[in-house]
């Protein structure tokens, strides 16, 4: 059992938890939600024991291991990925030690003699241990999280720190995962993880042991792996037991209800208040007059409910149109050393157009943006430009370029121009950061403002093409609803990567599959490229007499 009381945390005057008592039981699966800024990892971070609370507890049980896996983690260096994941084993490898030297012990020691029962006692004891841990083949175990996870068998010698951000998490994910702590508390695993990898790490989870405490914003990924929900909110914890599908439409419901109560106590007070006033110089009536005052000064005022907060408010600004081939890539070619990643692949995007790309890990998404974006030189072919054409282009890891020694107002203005510059802080206030929160340092702000941060930064220019890596990352739903219909009102082009099946399925108008050097491309949005895959697929495995037997239906 974990049991959290009274934790209150503030930053400055900032109250992030104010007064959090919450109980998770043993095996639980618990996802964390709540929106960006709420204070989801700052109570991780508290119940780790990496931060400390102003006020309150945490207890866990005796002897429980527990293992945390950071929003944005610090990478490590000058150790290979299969050294980096076996890592996890050190307890195990020292016990391994310990038999060996005993085993030797045995054979030297002559079995008369008066110390052999002590030594053979030992020895017994370091057996039952290793067996209890019932983990024999630890580098096979971690070659296959680290297959899951997406590391290739050319990968495990590579030295992490050459590895991208999205990547190094992946490799502390793989060793935390293998260490099996008691209580594994991951904040936002699924953020650069494509959706193999996603799939497996479900997979994962739903067989995990221990307790899990997870938060994420994805919710199919929630949906299979947990069936509990806390929100935090307003500084506070609370329980929804049950999964975050049914957790969403409970919320909406208690909303009404709450909206419902809040309008009828209003309306009641609305009454009351006109009695008073209508009859209060009537002397007649004053006994009835003071008895409604006193109902009035009694009466528990409610809150108004949730949902009168602040919302995020995007527009895209839009530069005038552009000619109708946006960019186009012709033979395009690219090899990191020996990996060719393109090699002759033939990309046009056209004006209006929504465009989705796809494909398995490492198949190189990522890298035929840059290209287009023109961020990364082409090693043979070429990228052509149309007329008027205004990029913007959100990388990947844009977050974690945002300077962390400057503010956020200094990041932006950085990115403004001259005409620009004046509007910065009404932007930034349509990102939720007003006030104060325009002078927090980079450094400190939560996933989900530092990618808001990195969006604002892009949105100061008017753009009409718009090149997207991950751009909801770290954004909580309704950041994430309201940044969906910007672009669905975006009349300019577009082109995305993204691993999230919410935007995947509403957003796209063609879908381009990388992988083996080429780019292809499909019409429709994800869930019909889905579907035109299952039919190749069918018509590919099915035996020779069905193939003739007509269109084959797609088992979604
Ligand atoms: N060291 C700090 N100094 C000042 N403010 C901080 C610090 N750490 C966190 N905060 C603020 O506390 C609030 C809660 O942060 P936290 O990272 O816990 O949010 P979160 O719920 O995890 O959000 P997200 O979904 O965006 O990851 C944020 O507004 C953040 O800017
Ligand atoms: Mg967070």
């Amino acid at each position: 059992m974990l049991n959290v009381s009274g934790i209150a945390k503030r930053y400055g005057r900032q109250v992030v938890l104010d007064d959090v008592t919450w109980a998770v039981s043993d095996g639980a699966r618990v996802g964390l939600t709540g929106p960006n800024g709420a204070g989801k990892s700052t109570l991780l971070r508290i119940i780790a024991g990496e931060v400390e609370p102003d006020r309150g507890t945490v207890a866990l049980p005796r002897g429980a291991r527990v293992g945390y896996l950071p929003q944005h983690i610090l990478g490590t260096s000058g150790v290979t990925v299969r050294r980096h994941a076996l890592a996890a084993f050190a307890d195990l490898h020292e016990l391994e030690a310990r038999r060996a030297s005993l085993e030797h012990a045995l054979a030297t020691v002559a079995p008369e003699s008066e110390e052999y029962p002590a030594v053979m006692e030992r020895y017994r004891a370091v057996c039952d241990e290793w067996d209890h841990s019932g983990r024999y083949d630890t580098e096979a175990e971690a070659e296959a999280v680290l297959a899951g996870l997406g590391f290739r068998a050319s990968d495990m010698e590579r030295d992490c720190g050459e590895l991208s951000g999205g990547w190094q998490m992946r490799a502390a994910l793989a060793q935390l995962l293998l260490r099996r702590p008691d209580f594994l508390l991951l904040d936002e695993p699924t953020n650069y993880l494509d959706l193999e990898a996603r799939t497996w790490l479900e997979e994962f989870l739903v067989a995990y042991p221990g307790t899990l405490i997870m938060v994420a914003h994805d919710r199919y990924f929630l949906d299979v792996t947990v069936d509990h929900i806390a929100e935090v909110l307003h500084g506070r914890v609370t329980d929804y037991p049950m999964n975050y599908s049914r957790y969403l439409a409970e919320r909406e419901e208690r909303l009404a209800q709450a909206r419902k109560a809040y309008e009828d106590q209003k309306a009641e007070i609305g009454r009351i208040d006109a009695f008073i006033h209508r009859f209060r110089y009537q002397a007649s009536k004053a006994a009835l007059v003071q008895s409604r005052v006193k109902q009035l000064e009694k009466m528990d005022r409610l809150p108004p409910p949730d949902g009168h907060e602040r919302t995020l408010r995007i527009r895209l600004p839009e530069a005038a149109r552009s000619g109708r081939a946006v960019v186009q890539l012709e033979g395009a070619r690219k090899r990191f050393g020996e990996v060719r990643v393109y090699d002759g692949a033939d990309v046009l995007i056209e004006r209006g157009q929504r465009v989705a790309l796809v494909g398995p890990n490492g198949a190189g998404k990522t890298t035929l943006l840059k290209m287009l974006a023109g961020v990364l030189p082409l090693d043979g072919g070429e990228r052509r430009v149309g007329q008027n054409v205004a990029l913007g282009y959100f990388a990947q890891d844009h977050a974690e370029m945002l300077d962390p020694e400057r503010t956020a107002l200094e990041e932006v203005m950085g990115a403004a121009s001259i005409e620009t510059a004046p509007h910065v802080r009404s932007l930034l206030g349509a990102f939720l950061f007003s006030g104060d929160a325009v002078e927090k340092r980079t450094a400190v702000l939560s996933g989900g403002e530092r990618s808001r941060l990195a969006l604002a930064k892009l949105l100061v220019e008017p753009s009409n093409c718009l090149l997207l890596d991950e751009p909801t990352n770290h954004l909580d739903l309704t950041a994430k609803e309201v940044l969906l219909e910007a672009l669905l009102a975006y009349k300019g082009t577009l082109v995305l990567v993204a691993h999230d099946r919410y935007l995947l399925d509403r957003l796209p108008t063609q879908v381009i599959e990388v992988g083996g050097g080429k780019a292809v491309r499909y019409l429709g949005n994800y869930e019909d490229y889905l579907r035109a895959k299952a039919s190749a697929a069918a018509v590919a495995t099915a035996p020779r007499g069905a193939r003739a037997a007509g269109p084959v239906r797609a088992s979604r």
